[in-house]
């Protein structure tokens, strides 16, 4: 990818400012379930991606949650949203989310920010057959993990907000599932075009929507109290899930990146059957066994399919054909997915780390009731903040947000910390409440 030319740094910035800044992404636009237009970036303050000195400069914390939430509205103004119902002012929403100014500047913006938030790597020299003993190697040693995510979810304070906060992490890809891998459809590239297809329509459920994988994941949504409507926590996505997102749309997005989107294809299909099968039995730990979890059992079944499909049908073809020029993007992309999927993990354990040891002592009411939605927090996206920060309720009534269901109550004078990069917001349950926010030095 082509990097920022000296000079063009300002001028990006200024487009990154006025796409912020415009109805859809606007901070003063609350999320609002129900409506998948208005996704606030939480842009207030500013915030420049492209300081003098440009692509030398690290990317902090804040600039890269934001850099994010920018990128992937980029690539989802590509796609096709409609909400359950009209509301009024839907026509306005509608309109000013594909407005194609908007979008134009989006263009504009996209290669530099993927560039920017993204180290694509060479590849590698191996040959195809040390490439597959690589990828065996992985794909056997994954299959050998016992979980992490298991004893975190199921030790953790609240193990039922647990899940749905991991499942809110999911929801930004399930709920638009395999959207990325139909940019890789039109065209024309022989029979290998035609097997990725089978592969496609499988996700969408052969058109019979009962069926499709991202319906599947609103049935486990509803089932467990949360909103299904897409992007109803958009607010609550950590930097590292909307990394995991972004990566398979731009290597879908960026055709030369075709060979290294098939590797990332098949890391995913030849782990996720594994995944699926911890997820699925944590989320009937946590919620009891009549819980839906069709989503992640179908995955179980389905993946190990699409793994010998992807391997045999599109890999080995493509490697008959294009042999040692097409290796190393095979590779980069199993490994630099992988990569950005273990990041995620991680980070997700760590937040709920996070989210634990701040709520403890919070007064939350008795959680959710049978039937009940848990709706997002009335406050704007959460941010995070480059370094460790001390928040101090000077006034009225507020909580710290960290995610779905975890607020904490302040209480007036008594400082809370929060690390450097820890996603958080500050919710007014007054209209007069006023916190002070101080760096720890
Ligand atoms: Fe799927
Ligand atoms: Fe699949």
């Amino acid at each position: 990818m082509t990097s920022v030319h000296p000079g063009q740094e300002e001028a990006l910035d200024r487009q990154l400012g006025a796409y912020c800044r415009s109805r859809p992404f606007r901070d003063a636009s609350r999320p609002q379930p129900g409506n998948p237009y208005r996704r606030p970036i939480a842009f207030a303050g500013g915030f420049r991606l492209w300081p003098e000195g440009g692509d030398a400069c690290p990317v902090g914390p804040r600039a890269r949650l934001l850099g994010h939430r920018v990128l992937f509205n980029i690539y989802e103004q590509d796609l096709m949203f409609l909400p359950r119902r009209p509301w009024d002012g839907f026509q306005r929403d509608f309109s000013s989310f594909y407005d194609p100014a908007l979008q134009r500047v989006g263009q504009k913006l996209r290669n530099p920010l993927e560039v920017r938030l993204f180290d694509l790597t060479d590849g590698s020299d191996l040959t195809a057959p040390e490439m597959w003993e690589h990828f065996d190697r992985v794909i056997a040693a994954h299959e050998r993990d016992e979980g992490a995510f298991r004893s975190a979810i199921l030790g953790s304070a609240d193990p039922e907000r647990a899940v749905r906060n991991f499942l809110v992490q999911c929801a930004g890809d399930f709920l638009t599932e395999a959207s990325a891998m139909a940019r890789n459809l039109p065209g024309t590239y022989g029979e290998v075009q035609s097997e990725l297809f089978k592969v496609f329509i499988d996700e969408y459920g052969y058109g019979v929507h009962p069926t499709k994988h991202s319906t599947l994941y609103e049935a486990l949504l509803r089932d467990v109290g949360m909103d299904p409507s897409a992007h109803a926590y958009w607010h609550l996505y950590l930097t590292t899930s909307l990394a995991v997102h972004n990566y398979i749309h731009l290597v879908s997005q960026n055709h030369r990146y075709f060979f290294r989107y098939l590797g990332a294809l098949y890391y995913a299909e030849a782990t996720y059957s594994h995944t699926c099968a911890i997820i699925s039995g944590t989320i009937r730990e946590a919620f009891g066994r009549d819980v839906d979890t069709r989503y992640f059992d179908e995955h179980v079944h389905i993946d190990r399919h699409h793994s010998r499909m992807v391997r045999d049908k599109l890999i080995h073809p493509i490697l008959a054909g294009f042999g040692d020029l097409v290796v190393s993007e095979l590779c980069a992309g199993f490994d630099e997915f992988r990569d950005v999927l273990e990041t995620s993990g991680s980070d997700f354990l760590e937040h709920l780390r996070f989210v634990d040891a701040e709520t403890l002592r919070c007064d939350r009411d008795a959680g959710v009731r049978a039937g009940s939605i848990l709706r997002p927090t009335a406050t704007g996206a959460l941010d995070v903040c480059d370094s460790d920060v001390v928040y101090t309720l000077e006034r009225g009534d507020g909580a710290l947000v960290c995610g779905l269901d975890c607020e904490r109550k302040m209480m007036p004078g008594e400082p809370i910390r929060v690390p450097g990069g820890r996603m958080h917001g500050f919710a007014q349950t007054t209209p007069d409440a006023l916190v002070r926010v101080e760096p720890v030095s």
